[in-house]
């Protein structure tokens, strides 16, 4: 009745910022992303008649996390269990590195626990689940570059893998420029752009072309222009996000600082692109032989606080190695 599991965190490549179902986390459009393999969650579930009630730790601190419940509810509903669970999760990357890691966090939780009740499931079926506890997790399921099909149902709604992790000669630097936590969730600031934004029609008009263009890159292997397509996106969905009302800017200082120098870097010939999700900690996509100088660049800005550079990780899975 325990397992672990690993996952790694994602970048939106093809972003999506609005759901069409609050519950089952439909969301407006398809999304393209890549896993990232310097960002790691752990994570060990146990159910057991001696639990008398869920419990979280999240690097080795105790937290009530509603999110966390209602997910093993979801997987015990599915599993017909009614036993409690002790989870544990150790993130690999610092805390203060500020990224999201909740795509990590639901993807190894949903393995983990699927595995821990004896649920044998299919790939679909966990980017389906983990979606339930974030939208991106199910795109950390099948690993690599991915697609989660938005669907109309909980049934159509999963991530397929477009590439795998060694597909690409690619490399994400994960900048972080402040580890303050960010104002407004996902949750909340989708909710204001779907129903304030004037950018927001045009920007699911332009996605159609942006995920075509984005599969042909992949298909391609063209890293490059898939950073490029990558920084293109981010630019239209933060004017979706600034045009809501009321404005949501998850960007600081530091960030246009990190984007102002990856455009010096660029009119030095230098293919590095810059893509931001909903946060301030931009993410700099180039290709693996301009990985060191893009890194040593932005490193030396004083807004900077630290540079991981990252290569595309794989999907989640099963470990033997338990936290507990
Ligand atoms: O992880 P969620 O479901 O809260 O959504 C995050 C969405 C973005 O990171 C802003 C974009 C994306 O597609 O990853």
């Amino acid at each position: 009745m325990k397992a672990s599991a690993e996952s790694c965190a994602n970048q939106g490549l093809i972003k999506y910022w609005g759901k069409t179902q609050e519950r089952l986390r439909l969301p407006t459009n398809n999304s393209i992303s890549v896993c990232l393999d310097g960002l790691r969650t752990r994570t060990t579930v146990e159910f057991s008649p001696e639990h008398a009630k869920d419990s979280f730790r999240l690097d080795g601190a105790g937290r009530d996390d509603e999110r966390v419940v209602r997910h093993l509810d979801l997987l015990r509903s599915v599993a017909g269990s009614k036993l409690h669970a002790r989870v544990e999760s150790r993130n690999d990357f610092p805390a203060g590195v500020g990224m999201a890691s909740s795509a990590s966090g639901f993807a190894a939780l949903t393995v983990a626990a699927a595995a821990a009740l004896d649920l044998k499931l299919s790939a679909h079926e966990l980017s389906r689940l983990a979606r339930r506890g974030s939208g991106s997790a199910s795109r950390s399921i099948p690993g690599g570059f991915t697609e989660l099909l938005a669907g109309d149902s909980d049934e159509a709604c999963y991530a397929t893998r477009l590439a795998s992790e060694d597909a690409l000669e690619f490399r994400t630097l994960v900048v972080t420029v402040a580890t303050t936590p960010k104002k407004v969730s996902s949750t909340k600031g989708m909710k204001i752009t779907t129903e304030t934004s004037p950018f927001f029609a045009p920007r699911l008009e332009y996605l159609n072309g942006a995920l075509q263009a984005m599969r042909k890159a992949l298909a391609e292997k063209d890293a490059a222009k898939v950073a490029e397509l990558a920084e293109i996106d981010t630019m239209n969905m933060h004017a979706t996000m600034i045009t809501s009302r009321p404005p949501l800017l998850y960007w600081t200082g530091g960030t246009l600082d990190v984007i102002r120098e990856v455009l010096a870097l660029r009119e030095e010939g230098v293919p590095a692109f810059v893509s931001v999700d909903a946060g301030q900690n931009p993410f700099v996509n180039t290709i693996p032989r301009q990985a060191e100088t893009v890194r040593d660049r932005l490193a030396k800005l004083p807004s900077v606080a630290s540079v991981l550079t990252c290569r595309p990780g794989g999907p989640a899975h099963l470990v033997a190695e338990h936290l507990f």
